[in-house]
């Protein structure tokens, strides 16, 4: 198999800044990608040295910003729109979930929607959310997360009949805990959450980012050609439980 399978193709990943993001936008260049690593605190220096990532500050919920920048784009054969946030007991108050609903949920609509175009042009364009294990489970202390969450699955399956005419193929992976400033901040805001979280966990540890950006390019590219509307556990077996 090619170490480069992805030569010549152009990804663009959303939270492109960090933790899964970042880790998948570095895999798809080290698979031959041209990378557009978009979300907040940019920075280029992040990445290895001599890889094909484009970074750029972009809030994902600032619609004129997010036009504009696609004014910029001329090709796009993989979406990957992975930002995403969890905010805790705020999400308690109106204000906090729709935050979360707004970033999690209609941002990866709209992306989706700007990006379709593109995709349709590639011929082989594809789409892979971010779900959760809180698309699975509710949660007391994180309900805009898991409505998000849970809506990013439904979302992945019904853009996977919407575009499926036009070859552009949609799946989400559903991460279990994975080691990123994300569920560092469940340390800091849920510790007892957080140990819970491990004890559960059958392979007994958090997740590495680079093992989620490994099953994002699986569904990506041409080795799952004939697989559209799936949601792939990427979580050491914590849904088995
Ligand atoms: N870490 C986990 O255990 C885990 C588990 C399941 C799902 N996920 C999902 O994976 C995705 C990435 O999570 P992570 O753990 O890497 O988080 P992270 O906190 O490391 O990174 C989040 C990314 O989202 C970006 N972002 C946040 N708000 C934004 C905005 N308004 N505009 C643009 N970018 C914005 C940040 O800049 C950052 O790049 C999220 O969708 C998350 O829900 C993570």
């Amino acid at each position: 198999m090619s170490t480069t399978p992805f030569a010549g193709r152009t990804v663009l990943v959303t939270g492109g800044t960090s933790g899964i993001g970042a880790a998948t936008a570095q895999h798809f260049a080290r698979l031959g990608a041209r990378v557009h690593a978009v979300g907040l605190g940019a920075d280029a220096a992040a990445f290895d040295a001599g890889l094909d990532i484009t970074v750029t500050e972009l809030d994902v919920t600032d619609r004129p910003a997010v036009d504009d920048f696609f004014g910029t784009l001329t090709e796009l054969d993989v979406l990957v729109p992975a930002a995403g946030v969890t905010l805790g007991e705020a999400e308690l108050s109106p204000e906090g979930f729709d935050k979360v609903i707004a970033i999690n949920l209609l941002a990866v609509q709209y992306f989706a929607y700007k990006s379709a175009p593109l995709l349709a042009r590639s011929g082989s364009g594809t789409i892979v959310t971010l779900a959760s294990m809180l698309s699975t489970f509710g949660s007391s202390d994180g309900p805009g997360y898991a409505a998000s969450k849970g809506a990013i699955v439904q979302l992945t399956k019904s853009l996977a009949q919407i575009h499926a005419a036009s070859g552009i193929r949609c799946n989400a992976v559903a991460p279990g805990w994975i080691d990123t400033p994300l569920l560092e901040s469940v340390k800091t805001v849920a510790p007892e959450t957080y140990t819970g979280l491990l004890a559960r966990t059958p392979l007994g540890r958090f997740g590495d980012p680079t093992e989620v950006a490994r099953a994002i390019a699986f569904l990506a590219g041409p080795e799952s050609s004939f697989i559209t509307g799936v949601v792939l556990p990427v979580d050491g077996g914590y849904l088995t439980v």
